[in-house]
């Protein structure tokens, strides 16, 4: 059997297919787990006994005593949410001190960001992309214009003080010459001191997370890449512009932490058993009316960062098979199976019609994906609660019918199913970490 140490777990669909839950469990193998991009628009929900915890920019492993958790240089930094994170999860009983590391080269997320996705998303209007409005946007437009601030930027008092000078003045330009907005030159002083002291409280977290990753790679320690958002939702390869602005996607992982790829031993898709996307854009098998509303109420699809109402729809396989390529994916997780218990039958998008034309292919072209209409297949709904089952040769003959096709479909093996919140509710057909 191949050594496998290293493993992307990356969502397959647009976000919300339960990768919290799957890391979490996952983590009871890893020695590592490392976040890579995003930022706290993120938000991954673990029910550990009768507590559920919600984690935005800390990695979900935390809840295992000995796993190191890394916050990658990919990811955009709230310093205000991670110390209120890191508050929350103190008063929980959950200990972070040495288990907890944030990249030198991670970029800050500021509060002229979350001003500007604000405005941003007003100006949009009917356009607008439906953001999280955590600034994330704006962070990354810094870092790729070179202006951005670094956690090494915050942690240095000095440097700090010049280089938010600098961008505060910059950004009250923009601000008053497209907005007609001033930031007072009180609240500028108030943002330096705030932020002065964030980067002290932080600053025992923050070390070299591509070189400690690589150090373990070569210890052969088990590590666990965790994306946020999903595959649809990448600025290059997603539903663009209805997309969040970084790579969820596996090649993420390398960007994001400072490991090559010849490193990555295998990918794994979390799959959702029905398709969700919170915000705006396509989504061609999206329900509509009192199906939509039932499937809601009963996945619990409101947004964890947000709270708002997620769309949903049944399930895409030219959209799975779309992220099984762009992850070069080795195998996948079914989640939320239990949901779609009950339905008399249950749909799969097989293909896509587009103007008499049978589609096959994803079309990332949003006008196509706009105006397709979905083909479908119908497959025998099982009824009754599915949500105890721990075999998978226990499960109802339909759903086991429903995941053949999936597979069948995707050309990709189901290695968990699970049918419930809770991590005793996964049913696991393949050991992962070998
Ligand atoms: P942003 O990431 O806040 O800029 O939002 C861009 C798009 O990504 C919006 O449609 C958001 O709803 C979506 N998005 C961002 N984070 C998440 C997430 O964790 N789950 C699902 N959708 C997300």
């Amino acid at each position: 059997m191949n050594k496998m140490s290293t493993l992307v777990v990356v969502g397959s669909q647009w976000g919300d297919e339960g990768k919290g839950k799957i890391t979490d469990l996952l983590s009871e193998e890893a020695d590592i787990i490392v976040r890579y991009q995003g930022g706290c628009n993120a938000g991954h929900t673990v029910v550990k006994g009768d507590k559920q915890f919600i984690f935005h920019l800390i990695p979900s492993g935390i809840l295992h005593k000995g796993v190191k958790c890394l916050i990658g240089n990919g990811v955009v930094i709230d310093p205000e949410a991670l110390l209120q994170e890191i508050e929350n999860l103190k008063k929980k009983n959950i200990e972070i001190d040495d288990n907890l590391f944030i990249d030198f080269k991670a970029h800050v997320v500021l509060p002229y960001h979350k001003t500007l996705d604000e405005i941003k998303e007003v100006k949009r209007g009917k356009d607008k992309i439906g953001t999280t409005k955590r600034g994330i946007g704006p962070a990354y437009v810094d870092k790729i214009a070179r202006t951005g601030i670094r956690m090494i930027d915050l942690i240095d008092e000095k440097f700090l003080a010049k280089k938010l000078e600098n961008n505060l003045n910059e950004k009250d330009t923009i601000f008053e010459k497209l907005y007609g907005l001033k930031i007072p030159n009180q609240e500028k002083k108030d943002i330096l001191k705030k932020y002065r002291e964030y980067g002290q409280l932080l600053k025992r977290y923050v070390t070299d997370v591509s070189l400690y990753l690589n150090k373990a790679i070569n210890e052969d320690k088990k590590i666990l890449f965790e994306g946020a958002q999903g595959t649809l939702l990448d600025v290059d390869h997603g539903t663009f512009p209805y997309v969040t602005s970084s790579n969820p996607i596996a090649g993420g992982a390398c960007i994001g932490t400072g490991v090559g790829p010849t490193k990555i031993d295998k990918v794994m898709g979390i799959t959702k058993a029905y398709t969700t996307r919170v915000g705006r854009g396509p989504f061609p098998t999206e329900m509509q009316g009192e199906l939509e509303e039932y499937t809601r109420q009963k996945g619990g699809e409101f947004g964890a960062t947000t709270g708002r109402p997620r769309r949903c729809g049944w399930f895409d396989a030219v959209l799975v098979k779309y992220a099984v390529r762009i992850n070069g994916m080795d195998n996948m997780a079914l989640t939320k199976v239990d949901v779609l218990s009950d339905f008399d039958k249950v749909k799969i998008c097989i293909s896509y019609k587009y103007n008499k034309e049978i589609i096959e292919e994803f079309p990332v072209n949003l006008e196509i994906l706009q105006n397709c209409i979905p083909v479908y297949e119908e497959i025998e709904g099982w009824k009754g609660d599915i949500s105890q089952i721990t075999q998978y040769g226990d499960l109802p003959q339909q759903l086991k019918d429903y995941i053949n096709r999936i597979e069948e479909l995707v050309k990709t093996k189901v290695v968990i199913v699970s049918v419930g919140p809770k991590r005793s509710q996964t049913i696991i057909r393949e050991k992962i970490f070998k």
